[in-house]
């Protein structure tokens, strides 16, 4: 086994540095989309403890990997592949730019087939391959947190790393490849396009997420996501959600301890306000961020709009005086294309989540638990009600054939 192992001591001495290094002089530097606080020395290796399997769904290794070097002598984790920088130039065709499925502050991402012509033996396996661009922002320390997190959890509702490339200064990772996309690359397409996204797939992407979340928080060492947002949820061909990306990924608090202190990352629109003023990272801080998302999916509206005047670029912004007292005038807003294939007692329902969970104060919101229980519940409500041809909530439902609910909208 590889990666020094600390003690629990060691691992609280080295949290409680992290807690004194973020006292330091920060400067703040807007990058693409991203926000980042970050202080002028930068910390090149990663924190090491071990995780219990306890209340884990399975975990594949129990030691975490400090640094490259240590990756390249024994990389310790058993279901983790890893591949040569020309094993991967061949499944993704040399990189080549139709099999692009999109890119990201880390790089870009390709599609590829890794099977028996790339290396004997090896299953045909679809692949999305991520490679470090060196220009980014992103490093060694985002690349290893990702090798760690998912070297370490898997959960059905995670996406799974097949492997990686850490050859000379390559730095790529190897995912299953989710035929979906990524929830954002659905969620705002045009009006006249397809909707894919119904109001019950919603309902079950809202789901399948809020169990990815709750299975990292209710981990012996919890984890917070601490990037959770549309486009790091990814869907499947059957438009099941996994979580991506935990590149910003952070253990939570343990014992006594009600919070870790960090620098400042993630994404203006879903970062908690209490986070954002004082560092101070929860797993309520992704509670927020999952608020900010069932938003999304109930209005169809991006977290930030920065086409709109400001005092509305956030939908948070415009949501809330909508959540507080406007029951009708909520409805309204709800996203035109799922028009008639929901019930208004279950739209407020998931509304009403919402705003709890993006309540300014951190211990008001539910917890992911919590979460999963209420979305099940209210998506248990709606198949009766869908199936019982009941007519509830000003939208009637009858056969197929449903009408009322939701207007439409003549431009998004
Ligand atoms: N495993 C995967 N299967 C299929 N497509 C993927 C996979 N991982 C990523 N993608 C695609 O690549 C795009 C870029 O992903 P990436 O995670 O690098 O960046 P991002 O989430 O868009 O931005 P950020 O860097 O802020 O997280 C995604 O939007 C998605 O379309
Ligand atoms: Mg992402």
């Amino acid at each position: 086994m590889m990666g020094a192992c600390i003690s629990s001591e060691e691992y609280d001495q080295q949290q409680s540095s992290e807690d004194s290094d973020t006292s330091d002089e920060i400067q703040a530097s807007s990058t693409k989309d991203s926000l980042e606080i970050q202080k002028s020395s930068t910390k090149d290796s990663l924190e090491i403890q071990e995780y219990s399997t306890e209340d884990s769904f399975e975990i594949l290794s129990t030691q975490n990997v400090s640094n490259v070097k240590d990756l390249r002598r024994n990389p310790g984790y058993t279901k983790l592949d890893s591949f040569t920088y020309d094993e991967m130039r061949m499944a993704t065709r040399f990189f080549r730019k139709s099999e692009l499925l999109g890119e990201g502050g880390f790089g870009p991402v390709y599609k590829g087939l890794i099977d028996d012509t790339i290396r004997s033996g090896y299953p045909t396996t679809e692949v999305a391959v991520k490679v470090l661009n060196h220009e980014g922002f992103q490093g060694d320390t985002e690349w290893l947190t990702e090798v760690n997190y998912l070297g370490h959890l898997q959960h059905p509702n995670l996406v799974k790393l097949v492997g990686y490339c850490c050859e000379d200064d390559q730095r790529l990772l190897v995912y299953e490849f989710m035929a979906g996309g990524s929830l954002e690359n659905h969620i705002f397409t045009k009006e006249d396009a397809p909707n894919m996204l119904t109001w019950s797939r919603r309902l079950k992407i809202a789901i399948n997420a809020a169990k990815g979340l709750a299975f990292l928080h209710n981990a012996k060492r919890p984890v917070i996501f601490r990037d959770f947002k549309t486009s790091n949820v990814l869907l499947d061909a059957n438009f099941k959600a996994k979580l991506s990306d935990f590149g910003l990924a952070k253990d939570g608090p343990l014992g006594d301890l009600t919070h870790v202190t960090t620098l400042v990352k993630g994404t203006p629109g879903y970062a908690a306000p209490e986070y954002m003023m004082t560092g101070h990272l929860t797993p309520m801080c992704d509670i927020y961020a999952f608020g900010v998302v069932l938003l999304e999916l109930l209005f169809g509206e991006p977290a930030v709009d920065k086409r709109r005047p400001s005092g509305e670029t956030y939908l948070v912004d415009r949501a809330i005086p909508l959540l507080i007292k406007n029951k009708s005038a909520l409805t309204r807003e709800i996203d035109p294309r799922m028009k008639g294939q929901y019930t208004s007692k279950a739209v407020l329902k998931v509304a009403e989540l919402a705003y709890s969970c993006i309540k300014e104060h951190p211990r008001k919101r539910p917890s992911m638990t919590d979460v999963v229980e209420i979305l099940e519940t209210i998506q248990k409500h709606e198949l009766l009600e869908v199936k019982g041809n009941k007519v509830k909530g000003g939208v009637e439902v009858k056969g197929n054939k449903v009408k009322g609910g939701g207007k439409n909208k003549a431009s998004k």
